[in-house]
């Protein structure tokens, strides 16, 4: 297992910042809110601050943007740090440094899985059902347990990372050091329009497409609910 500090392209670097802010934006945000209105589970009794569910929306929407950007760079230029074709093998060797490395891919991957949970779940609430306390609307209930995964995902991104490269690997991700070819005329030459494997290409069927259901169905949806 090497503990070497790893060189990590900008823009993933940068691409992996953004989208690291908004989710801890849309976690604090998004608990401010549960906070304000709901509570049942536990309550920080935060103060209240004016239109927190406004500002959660906003850094959310700039999530939901992101996220596809963020998602098409890991499937077509950063696969390798994806689950690999051989990971399901790998994971029966339990304890071995394979063994880690596949679940430090697979958790990568997760993170994209949840991150597409929660915008599809937030996309489909509605502003005014917290306020009214319409606690049990299941589409809020679905956003609470994508909250949850995302937290879980989270700490074992961070842990699997740890025990992979320890803390040299997860200071990569935020190092300020760029070599001289890592420009930006050369980060989409690694670019790869065909997936990279079955397993992946399953994986970004279920992100885009979930992307995507998370920006049309709320119009679909809420249109009809009007109408009847
Ligand atoms: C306890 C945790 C959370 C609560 C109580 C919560 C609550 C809400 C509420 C009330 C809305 C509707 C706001 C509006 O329409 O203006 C919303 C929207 C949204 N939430 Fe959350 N949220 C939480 C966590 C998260 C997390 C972790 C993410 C993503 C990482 C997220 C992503 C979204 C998205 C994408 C929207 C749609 C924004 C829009 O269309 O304008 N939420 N959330
Ligand atoms: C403090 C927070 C975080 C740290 C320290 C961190 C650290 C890292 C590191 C070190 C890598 C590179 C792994 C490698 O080279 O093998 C990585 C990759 C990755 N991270 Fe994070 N991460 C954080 C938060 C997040 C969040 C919030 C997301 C949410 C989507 C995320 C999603 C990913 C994904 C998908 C990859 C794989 C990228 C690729 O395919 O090229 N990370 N992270």
């Amino acid at each position: 297992m090497s503990r070497t500090v790893p060189y990590q392209p900008v823009l993933l670097r940068l691409l992996h910042s953004a989208i690291a802010l908004l989710v801890f934006g849309a976690i604090i945000t998004g608990f401010m809110v549960y906070d304000r209105y709901d509570k049942r589970f536990g309550t920080l009794n935060l103060p209240i601050v004016r239109d927190t569910q406004g500002l959660h929306g906003t850094i959310a929407l700039t999530f939901l943007i992101a996220l596809p950007i963020f998602a098409l760079y890991c499937f077509h230029i950063g696969s390798r740090r994806l689950v690999q074709p051989q990971s399901l093998q790998h994971l029966q060797e339990v304890g071995k440094p394979i063994w880690w490395i596949s679940l430090q891919r697979l958790t990568n991957t997760v993170m994209l899985l949840s991150g597409t949970l929660a915008v599809i779940t937030g996309r489909m609430m509605q502003e005014e059902w917290l306020p009214s306390k319409e606690l049990n609307q299941p589409w809020y209930i679905g956003h609470l347990i994508a909250w949850l995964l995302m937290i879980l995902s989270i700490a074992m991104h961070l842990l699997m990372s740890a025990r992979v490269g320890g803390l040299p690997l997860l200071l990569s991700i935020y190092n300020w050091k760029i070599h001289a070819e890592d420009m930006p005329n050369t980060w989409f030459k690694g670019f790869k329009i065909k997936p990279s494997n079955t397993i992946l290409l399953i994986f970004e069927i279920l992100v885009i497409s979930g992307i995507a259901i998370a920006f049309i169905l709320p119009a679909i949806y809420h249109s009809k609910n009007v109408g009847a």
